[in-house]
């Protein structure tokens, strides 16, 4: 039985059914369906629509449906054309005309915009929550290893000395933008549709008000069509996604280099690793890997919406029932990213020698042994140029710049003195970064607190 029986002569084909129904995709935002529909029932009820009797006969049943819905007890009817449709037929099923009258002043179109906003709000909300672990858990790593040196790089060539904690500690800012990019696109998308009908409001003396209030929404959409036909909240979170899983792919292709033979800066738990089935040695980083690669699947899914309603006339078209599986699928991946990525991080092992011993083979104390020269009076683009042969020499010659002895430094320039062991030591030129939001380890402690402050926890998992 369909919705529009009355309407039609023939039953839809059974091919055509199937590939019409989104219920496979849709039925999990059942919970906001009868929420939607409990508020728009009290609504009918209170503006004189309905009877009151009719209402209480709607909200038992819905909240029957609910329960046996959680404890299993029901299940979604496969046949259904999407989870709309099945609840006002369970419905009807049980309480009679009540259950027809519920669709008064009401639209699957209103409905649907309404109960993907209901859902997303608390997808985006538990998105937000996992990346605040996540930041948190790295605030820890981070005043743990607060003055543990290594190279940073650019160009991926070692750069200057910095702190691990220091490193570690920029995903951390960039979760927490990504928290508030969600909870900014979550603000625009709280109105409420319900109410805009069909696309072009209602006859019926509506209260939308009150149904946006009852749901947690600001207040109403304020154009009818505009509420039915806009899926750009679901583009805009899938926006904010594609760039938080862009910060994540980083951290993950950091974490396999990392965790390789050539550079040993970290080691993976056994549990967040594998194995390979020929080479016995191996202890391969898959969940990174995983994590780097379904970055792509978001940014697909970005483009599904992106594309999906660039060509569509106002108001609503059946395209837009499948805005659901790409946004869904982008929480889902995006979720079990986080969800793997937290406990991943927390029980690494950081290396601090290894990271000390890659610091000190690539003169990444250059910089600051132009900057001793300089502060000696020398200019700094002639004390550079000096310091350029002096590594060209410690090169050839296999030495490195804390080695080079004293005499072959004077036979370069009468500034340099024995203070300028001191000055290059790796740790000294970490140290000695205190420029605000530089990487000298009270830089790093400072940054971690405030981290741990914005996510409000200890970055201890339990
Ligand atoms: N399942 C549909 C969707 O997800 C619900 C809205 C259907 N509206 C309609 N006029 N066919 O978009």
């Amino acid at each position: 039985m369909k919705l529009w029986e009355g309407r039609a002569s023939a039953a839809l084909d059974p091919a055509a059914e199937d590939f019409n129904s989104s219920l496979r995709v849709d039925v999990r935002m059942v919970r906001q369906d009868i929420t939607g529909s409990l508020a728009h029932a009290a609504m009918l009820r209170k503006t004189g629509i309905l009877s009151g009797e009719d209402e209480d006969a709607i909200r038992k049943g819905l909240t029957e449906i609910l329960g046996e819905l959680e404890r299993g007890t029901l299940v979604p009817d496969p046949g259904a054309e999407d989870v709309h449709t099945f609840v006002e037929a369970e419905l009807t099923r049980r309480v009679g005309d009540a259950g027809r009258r519920l669709h008064t002043a009401r639209s699957r179109n209103d409905q649907v915009a309404t109960d993907v906003r209901l859902y997303l709000r608390g997808e985006a909300a538990e998105t937000c929550a996992a990346l605040r672990r996540c930041a948190a858990v790295i605030a820890r790593i981070a005043k743990e290893n607060a003055d543990a040196v290594m190279p940073g790089y650019t160009h991926l060539q070692r750069a200057q000395p910095v702190s691990f904690g220091h490193q570690l500690l920029a995903y951390a800012w960039m979760f927490l933008r990504d928290v508030s990019r969600l909870e900014d696109a979550s603000a625009r998308m709280n109105e409420c549709p319900l109410g805009a009908c069909a696309l072009a409001g209602t006859t019926y003396p509506v209260d939308r008000e009150m149904t946006a209030a009852a749901l947690g929404f600001r207040g109403p959409v304020q154009n009818s069509i505009d509420a039915v036909s806009d899926r750009d909240f679901a583009i805009e979170l899938a926006s904010d996604l594609s760039i938080l899983m862009m910060h994540l792919s980083r951290l993950s292709e950091e974490m396999i280099l990392w965790s390789s033979w050539e550079f040993r800066f970290i080691s993976l738990d056994d549990r967040y690793t594998t194995g390979s089935s020929i080479m016995p040695q191996k202890k391969n980083p898959d969940l990174c890997e995983l994590i780097r690669g379904k970055t792509g699947r978001i940014y697909g899914d970005l483009m599904t919406l992106l594309t999906l309603m660039k060509g569509l006339p106002l108001a609503y078209n059946k395209d837009m029932q499948e805005d659901k599986e790409a946004v869904f699928d982008a929480f889902d991946t995006v979720k079990a990213c986080l969800g793997v990525l937290e406990p991943m991080l927390d029980t690494m092992t950081v290396r601090r020698e290894e990271l000390r011993r890659a610091g000190a083979e690539g003169f990444i104390n250059a910089t600051d042994l132009a900057d001793y020269l300089t502060a000696k009076g020398m200019p700094f683009r002639t004390a550079y140029r000096l310091v350029g042969q002096i590594v060209a020499e410690c090169a050839a010659s296999g030495e490195v710049l804390e080695t080079l002895p004293m005499d072959r430094y004077r036979s370069y320039s009468d500034l340099f003195g024995e203070d300028l062991y001191g000055c290059i030591a790796l740790e000294t030129c970490m140290e000695r970064r205190t420029s605000l939001g530089g990487t000298a380890p009270e830089s790093v402690l400072r940054q971690a607190e405030e981290i741990l402050c914005r996510c409000g926890g200890t970055g201890e998992r339990d």
